[in-house]
């Protein structure tokens, strides 16, 4: 009986040393990540104050043009939804609550831009088959489109999956922008001109120069810190947008991709964050939506831009990105994965 409680004894303390080592590491990581937001972020937001001049979005009208915003009913999209239709462009709020998309019109209008049209479509980012359902009903709508704006995300949300079983800002940021916009693409491409391309703009983030992918484990169950998943998924949106240029221009369509990091901006994305508990401070500092939206719109139609494809915008200039999105054989794996992922053999599939 000594024997086997002394065994038993020696077994469970293993399991409380090696527990209790884990969580300390765990610990130490998350302490560690958290320090590098903080720093990054004040980084930028001190980089946003000195370029306030620079962050503005001079651009003629764009009748006729039609525009998809992901995420288009508050925060950041709702402020590029109200440009698009100041520029007089037809402008569809992509979101998961429609009355949500509803009543952001209803804002805009009351707010007293009266030019352009809206519509709201039922997208939830958390399922790869809305998205399908989206692209179907845009397809059976319309014929061109003139500009993507993937912008619906989330930060620093507890682990949690999608439909399909995907950790949530891999899924919601990276994953269903990725099929979206495979799956218009043929839209894109089709209201492309040579003398004015379509244009996609992926809403990345400084966030991403933390990034790392962790293919081995690409929902991070393992060691779950939830600082880095957002990372990885905006660093995937970048790394993916350098891939997706170079083959847009080797098969020479009129379709280019820009990235945009809209900069510290003040908007419900920080509720999980500490930021949230001391909001009349940080508010302070952050942009506005409104001057968080001027970079997404500079990408979307700006002329100063046209056939620079590929870059990250950072108030409205070229910045630097991760070297791991400039790697061409991680850019590879990343497509070859994402394509397995939303089970597509070939990204243009969709195009005839
Ligand atoms: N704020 C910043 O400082 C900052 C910095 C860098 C990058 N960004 C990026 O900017 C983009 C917009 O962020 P924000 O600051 O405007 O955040 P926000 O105010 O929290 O807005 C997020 C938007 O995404 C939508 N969304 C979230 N989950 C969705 C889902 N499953 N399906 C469809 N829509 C979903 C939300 O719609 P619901 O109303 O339905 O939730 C909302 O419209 C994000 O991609 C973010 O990563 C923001």
């Amino acid at each position: 009986m000594l024997f086997i409680g002394s065994v038993c004894a020696i077994i469970a303390s293993g399991f409380v040393y090696r527990n209790f080592r884990e969580s300390c590491s765990l610990m130490i990581d998350r302490v560690l990540c958290d320090t590098k937001f903080t720093l990054i972020a004040i980084r930028e937001t001190i980089y946003d104050l000195i370029n306030v001049k620079n962050n503005k979005n001079d651009c003629s009208t764009q009748t006729g043009r039609v525009a998809i915003v992901t995420g288009g009913s508050r925060g950041i999209g709702i402020e590029v939804v109200k440009t698009f239709l100041q520029l007089d462009m037809e402008v569809i709020i992509a979101c998961r609550t429609p009355s949500a998309g509803e009543k952001a019109i209803l804002q805009i209008r009351e707010s007293g831009v009266n030019t352009g049209q809206a519509k709201v479509y039922k997208l939830d980012n958390a399922s790869l088959e809305s998205v399908k359902q989206f692209a179907a009903e845009i397809k059976k709508d319309y014929t061109q489109i003139h500009i993507l704006v993937n912008n619906a995300g989330v930060m620093f949300c507890p682990y949690a999956e999608t439909v399909d079983g995907f950790e949530q800002q891999w899924g919601v940021n990276y994953l269903s922008h990725f099929l979206l916009t495979a799956l218009l693409l043929p839209l894109l491409k089709a209201g492309g001109l040579p003398q004015q391309s379509s244009r996609i703009v992926n809403v990345t983030s400084c966030a991403h120069l933390l990034g790392k992918i962790n293919f081995n484990d690409i929902n991070n169950k393992r060691k779950f810190i939830t600082g880095y998943a957002y990372a990885q998924s905006k660093l995937a949106q970048e790394t993916f947008t350098k891939r997706l240029q170079s083959l847009l221009q080797e098969k020479q369509y009129n379709v280019q991709v820009y990235s945009v990091h809209p900069g510290v901006v003040f908007t419900e994305l920080f509720t999980h964050t500490y930021v949230w508990k001391f909001k009349s401070f940080f508010q302070c500092f952050f942009k506005t939506p409104k001057q968080g939206a001027i970079s997404i719109a500079y990408a979307a139609v700006n002329k100063a831009v046209e056939n620079l494809g590929g870059i990250y915008i950072n108030n409205c200039r070229p910045s630097q990105v991760h070297p791991d999105a400039l790697n061409l054989s991680i850019q590879n794996k990343l497509l070859e994965l994402s394509l397995q992922q939303v089970q597509l053999n070939d990204f243009f599939q969709h195009v005839q």
